[in-house]
């Protein structure tokens, strides 16, 4: 108490921290993985959350509550600079916040996000902190009305147009009559920290699934004669929680269409956005084509005036201006050049560099290869480790052989060469610049600059054999 008073009286202003509760093991799921790390819009459900509360107060002033698989999440969320704090059993998110207790007493004030409800926004994030404030509350909830309540805490209030809630009766504790009440509690919280802690010991586990409910902290602070009041969300649609698979794809879509609505108003065309998977962190140019059924995935970006045809799936990849990615393309960790032309059904896997104006045709496979300027592999082609320059015309057919079942070699082709069709280059190798190969070479040895190189059998024409073959048949 007398911490408290001490507190209140200082003057520099409110120090504010988030938790975010994020160690339930997602029974509901039937996952052998941490609900938290399911993935939405192409992340974790957590890895969202935390970039919304980081927008609010610094990640140093933001605690993870950990438990189920807590290395794994730890690990995937490292770089985010947030501190974790383990909840080895997890007793309930009173439990939680029991936990976070010693991480959390450097804080006035705490605003408590949950860590599968990952479309909350900053921007109501800090209403809840200031309508905490402006109420001078010890505890203030977020609340929504819902069309569909169930399986949600409902909020009691003392009375209809008062702020102040009496208590908030979980799902299961509810009877018929509270189980109309529409309103229900988000999960988040602002809390008073040092009145937190002076009453988190008075929950008790007497409910449904034996353990300490956070909420219950609502009916606790009203019988210390402590204020609860609670603030209602607009859009209902923010407070949303992934306890199952199902409620999961949902927030995956809305997820995603917001994001399409984004890249719309930012001047990108997609058509179909329905059909679109387009990841959250996806960047796009104005005045780009997005064809229906088309993937865009980590954080792959995509400059001005390029079109992507339909059932492309490009993930972690650098486009330039001008690029036109026609069906079919499966690219991976790669970086097109401007004014490249790729596909249909070209696949670049990782550390593929097509230079500006250069053409990879269909079914070529590129890896780790850096094709120059304006240099063409047009159709049924393999590059691997290769450096490819500038000016460079790869024939069909044309087989990189870079793997001699223990290591890989590189194969080097300098700029103007020309490769004739299904010709097969037996790294490592060089090929001079404008040098030619003729059509279905073999080439192991090096072949200096502007000259030609055969590597194939002479043919061989035997007169008159077919017509011989007939007459002895009969
Ligand atoms: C909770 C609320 C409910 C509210 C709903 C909103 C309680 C008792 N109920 O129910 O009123 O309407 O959220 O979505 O709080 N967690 C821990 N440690 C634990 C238990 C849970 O960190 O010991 C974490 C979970 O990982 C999850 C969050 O707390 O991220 C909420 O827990 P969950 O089990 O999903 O609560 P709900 O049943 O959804
Ligand atoms: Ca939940």
């Amino acid at each position: 108490m007398a911490n408290t008073m001490q507190r209140s009286k200082s003057s520099h202003p409110p120090r504010v921290a988030i938790a975010i509760m994020a160690a339930g093991k997602g029974t509901r799921l039937k996952s052998k993985h941490p609900k938290v790390l399911h993935e939405i819009g192409g992340k974790p459900i957590l890895a969202h959350v935390i970039a919304t509360a980081a927008k609010v107060v610094p990640p140093t002033d933001i605690v993870a509550i950990i438990g189920h698989e807590a290395d794994r999440v730890r690990e995937v969320l490292a770089s985010s600079g947030v501190n974790f704090v383990l909840q080895a059993e997890q007793r309930g998110t009173g439990h939680a916040l029991m936990v976070a207790r010693e991480a959390l007493a450097p804080y006035d004030r705490v605003i408590v996000l949950s860590g599968d409800a990952p479309l909350i926004t900053p921007e109501t994030i800090q209403s809840v902190i200031d309508f905490h404030a402006a109420h001078k509350a010890t505890m203030t909830l977020l609340t929504a009305d819902l069309a569909n309540p169930f399986g949600y805490g409902r909020v009691l209030r003392k009375s209809a147009q008062s702020p102040e809630v009496r208590a908030i009766v979980e799902e299961k504790a509810s009877t018929a009559q509270q189980r109309k009440i529409q309103e229900i509690n988000s999960g988040f919280y602002g809390f008073s920290v040092p009145a937190l802690y002076e009453h988190i010991g008075s929950l008790s586990t007497d409910n449904a699934h034996h353990e300490y409910y956070l909420t219950d902290m609502a009916a606790v602070f009203n019988r210390a004669g402590k204020k609860v009041v609670a603030i209602k969300t607009s859009d209902p649609g923010e407070v949303l929680g992934s306890n199952t698979r199902a409620e999961m794809m949902d927030l995956d879509a809305l997820l995603r269409l917001a994001k399409c609505r984004q890249l719309l108003s930012e001047g990108v065309t997609i058509f179909y956005p329905q059909t679109c998977v387009i990841d959250s962190d996806v960047e796009i140019g104005t005045d780009t084509v997005i064809e229906p059924f088309v993937q865009l995935l980590g954080n792959t970006k995509v400059g001005s005036d390029c079109r992507i045809r339909s059932y492309s799936v490009i993930k972690n990849t650098e486009i330039a201006d001008h690029v036109t990615i026609l069906p079919g393309c499966v690219i991976d960790d790669s970086r097109v050049g401007s004014g490249a032309i790729l596909g249909p059904y070209s696949r670049l896997r990782p550390g593929t560099d097509v230079g500006e104006g250069a053409h990879l045709g269909n079914f070529v496979e590129t890896k780790k290869t850096r094709l120059g300027k304006g240099s063409k592999a047009n159709h049924l082609t393999y590059l691997g480790d290769a450096e490819i320059g500038e000016g460079v015309n790869v024939g069909a057919g044309t087989i990189t052989c870079n793997y001699d079942g223990v290591h890989k070699h590189k194969t080097v082709i300098e700029d103007g060469a020309f490769i004739g069709s299904d010709s097969t280059l037996v790294a490592p190798i060089k090929i001079g610049r404008g040098s030619y190969i003729a059509a279905a070479s073999c080439i192991t040895e090096d072949v200096p600059a502007d000259s030609l190189a055969l590597g194939r059998a002479r043919q061989t024409v035997k007169e008159g054999w077919a017509a011989a073959k007939r007459v002895a048949q009969k």
